[in-house]
Parts: structure tokens; sequence; C-alpha cells
């Protein structure tokens, strides 16, 4: 009798804790999904997902091979698809027409050799997104949900919404992948996000920035910027080489630290993060050169999210230590500095 009890015990202790381990989601502690933070909260927030146990990048080499078969696998196949050839599915001239996205998803979540988007290390991969969402998003200061930040992605795309083929395809998609790679519960994974790179201590200069994207980048990219279209483009073929006019002045890339540890390990075509083609001077540079040479928009304000001059007013302590623009930046050697750096620590963005 007394061994069943302890036998019970164990059992339900071993329940317990698989309780606790099954839980798909970041444990938001006492933060809801929809909730306001203030900046104190966010920086709370950020603290502790930042202190999530650390599981190294999976060594596991996924295939389109090891898709499953049958419905499932179909969902993700879709999922597949839209991620590649989302200008063909979503974009302004594919079949749905929902958005404006003018660029595939994979061109920024990138694909390993293995061709599945969101799989190559530090181009903001999709591996680990079930346990990175729900997230503080610091442009609204409220915790969304990975589906909102997908939204988010194609600008205005609220027809998007949680009850679609097309996303419940793409999160199946995702599912997949944390199981596919065996991501533990409530991890943050190594590899994921952007680089760490070793900084120059200079400012980032758009003068050589300019040579080194004539030499290596504008055969694709155009010496513009605009990247190059699939012949049939009106009827939805997309672009072979995207564009890199597709982020607002204001958006995430147009801030130059950000964009240098994007493109260090991916750009040009073959470069990875233990392998990179560009030295991070360069890396800077040309970010300079892409952020200042080309006419973007600004970013456009909505119901939730403030515009370009208002951007990150709701968090002052969580803005980017690099988020330059000049409405918001009155003087010139400031806002140099703040553009072209060098940083204080240019590694971090709030958030990662
Ligand atoms: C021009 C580059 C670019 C394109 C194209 C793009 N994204 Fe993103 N995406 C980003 C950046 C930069 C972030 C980081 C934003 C942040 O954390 O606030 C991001 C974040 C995300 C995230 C959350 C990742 C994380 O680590 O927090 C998801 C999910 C996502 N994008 C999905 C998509 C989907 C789906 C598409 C296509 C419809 C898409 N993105 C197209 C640049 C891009
Ligand atoms: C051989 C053609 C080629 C060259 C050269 C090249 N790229 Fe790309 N670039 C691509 C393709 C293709 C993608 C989309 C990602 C993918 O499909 O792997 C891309 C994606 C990008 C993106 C993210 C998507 C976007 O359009 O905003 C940036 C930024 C970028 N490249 C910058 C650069 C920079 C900077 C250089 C030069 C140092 C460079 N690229 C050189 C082909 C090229």
């Amino acid at each position: 009798m007394k061994k069943i009890t302890a036998l019970a015990a164990f059992a339900a202790v071993i329940i317990i804790f698989a309780g606790i381990n099954v839980r798909a989601e970041y444990n938001l502690g006492k933060f809801k999904v929809g909730q306001t933070l203030t900046d104190p909260e966010g920086v709370l927030f950020f603290k502790e997902y930042r202190s999530r146990p650390e599981q190294p990048w999976p060594e596991i080499k996924l295939t389109e091979k090891d898709i499953p078969k049958g419905p499932r696998g179909e969902m993700i196949r879709y999922a597949v698809d839209i991620l590649t050839n989302t200008e063909s599915i979503i974009g302004p001239y594919g079949k749905l027409k929902w958005g404006e996205p003018e660029i595939n998803c994979v061109a920024c979540h990138m694909a390993d050799e293995n061709g599945l988007p969101g799989t190559k290390e530090y181009a903001l991969p999709f591996l680990n997104l079930l346990n990175d969402y729900p997230k503080l998003d610091i442009e609204t200061m409220k915790i969304i949900t990975v589906t909102d930040r997908v939204r988010q992605m194609v600008h205005g795309g609220p027809k998007w919404t949680d009850d679609t083929k097309e996303m419940k395809a793409v999160m199946e998609y995702f599912k997949w992948l944390k199981e596919s790679y065996k991501i533990k519960n409530g991890v943050r994974i190594d590899g994921t996000f952007l680089i760490k790179m070793d900084f120059p201590d200079r400012p980032a200069n758009p003068v050589s920035g300019e040579k080194i994207y004539k030499e290596n980048c504008a055969m694709c990219h155009g010496p513009e910027g605009r990247g190059k279209k699939n012949p049939g483009y009106e009827k939805g073929a997309g672009h072979i080489y995207p564009s890199l006019l597709a982020w607002p002045d204001g958006g995430h890339m147009s801030m130059i630290p950000f964009l240098a540890r994007f493109i260090y390990p991916t750009m040009p075509p073959g470069a990875t993060a233990s392998d990179p083609i560009l030295t991070p001077g360069e890396a800077i540079d040309a970010a300079a050169y892409i952020n200042t040479g080309f006419a973007r928009n600004p970013i456009q304000g909505s119901e939730n999210r403030a515009g370009i001059e208002a951007a990150y007013s709701k968090a002052p302590s969580l803005k980017p230590e690099y988020f330059a623009v000049p409405q918001q930046i009155l003087d010139p050697k400031e806002y140099i500095k703040i553009k072209y750096g060098p940083w204080k620590n240019p590694n971090f963005f709030p958030g990662e």
C-alpha cells in the first residue's frame, strides 16, 4: 500500500513537471496577450525573456523530404509555398491580393540549403517562434501573438486572419519546425534573430559603402536597390532578386547596425555565420549606403502604431540607441552620430 502511495506521489510529481514542460509558450507571468505595458514593465518583460535557458542551434539537418505525408504534410507544404512565393500568393498581383508584400518572406527569413524558409542561422529564423511568442512589440507596447506579428509583416494585411487556411498552414509549419529540430519548451536558442558582430570602433561610411554595394550587390539588387522582377511580374511572378526598398524609413532594417548584422552572415549569397564574405566594417558601410543612398517612404502611423515622428515614444527605455529619423532629431550633428555611430552597444536590439 505504502509502495503504491509512493508510486502515485512519484507519478503526480512527474505529471506536474510534464505539465510545466509541455507549456508551449513563453511564460508570460502576469502579462496577457493584448495587454499594453508601460516602459518599466517592458524592461522587466525583456529581462525575463532574456533569462530563459539557452539551447544551442540544432545540428539536425532537416530537408523537405522530412515533411510528413497526409493532410498535415499538405498544410506544411502550403506554408512553405506561401513563405517562399509570397508575392505570387498573397502579394498585390498574387492569387489572393492580401496586403502589400512585394517581397517574399524568405527574402529576409532565409532558408538554409534545405530550401525551407526561416531555417538559416542568424537570418531571422522561425525555429523557436512558439517559445518566443507571445512577445512584447516595442512599437505598440502591446503583447502580441505570433499571428499578429505575421500580419504586421504584410503591412496592413488584416485579411490574413487566424482562421484562414493560410494562417493555419503557417502556424502548422512553425510547430513542425520546433518539433523537428527538437527544441525544448521554454528555451531561447542560440543562432536566432541576428548575429553578434565584431563592430569596428568608427562610424559607418556610406561613401565606401557605395563602392562595396556596386561591386558586391548591385548586380542582383540593381543600381537603385529595386531588385529584379521576373517576367510576368504583373501576373504575380514576383522578383527573382528582392528589392531593398521593402522596408520604410523608421523600420527595423533602416537602422544601420540592425541591417549590417543581417547582411554580414547572409550576403552576398553563399555567406554564412561561420564563413562570412564581407568584413564587419564592409557590412556596416554597405548598410549605411543602402539606408542613405535610396529614397524610401516613411513608416506610416496606424490605429495602434505611432507614425515616424512618435515611433518608440511609449517606450523611451526600449528605443534602440541607433534609431535615427530626422523627424525626431533636429540637431544635424546628433542625427549623424545616432545614425552612423559608433554606437555603445550595436549588437543589442531590445527584445532579441
Ligand atoms: C524586408 C525583410 C522582411 C520580410 C520580407 C519579412 N520579414 Fe518578418 N521580420 C523582419 C524583421 C526585421 C523582424 C524582426 C521584427 C521585430 O522583432 O520586431 C521580423 C520578424 C518576423 C517574425 C517574428 C520573428 C521573431 O524572431 O520575433 C515573424 C513570425 C515574421 N517576421 C514573419 C514574416 C512573414 C510571414 C513574412 C512574409 C509575409 C515576413 N516576415 C516578411 C523582416 C522581414
Ligand atoms: C547573386 C545575387 C545577389 C547578390 C550579389 C546579393 N544579393 Fe542580397 N539577396 C539576394 C537574394 C536572392 C535574396 C533573397 C534571399 C534568398 O533568396 O536567399 C537577397 C536578400 C537580401 C536582403 C534581404 C531582403 C531584401 O530585399 O531586403 C538584403 C538586405 C540583401 N540581400 C542585401 C545584399 C547586400 C548588401 C549585398 C551585397 C553585399 C547583396 N545583398 C548581394 C541576391 C543577391
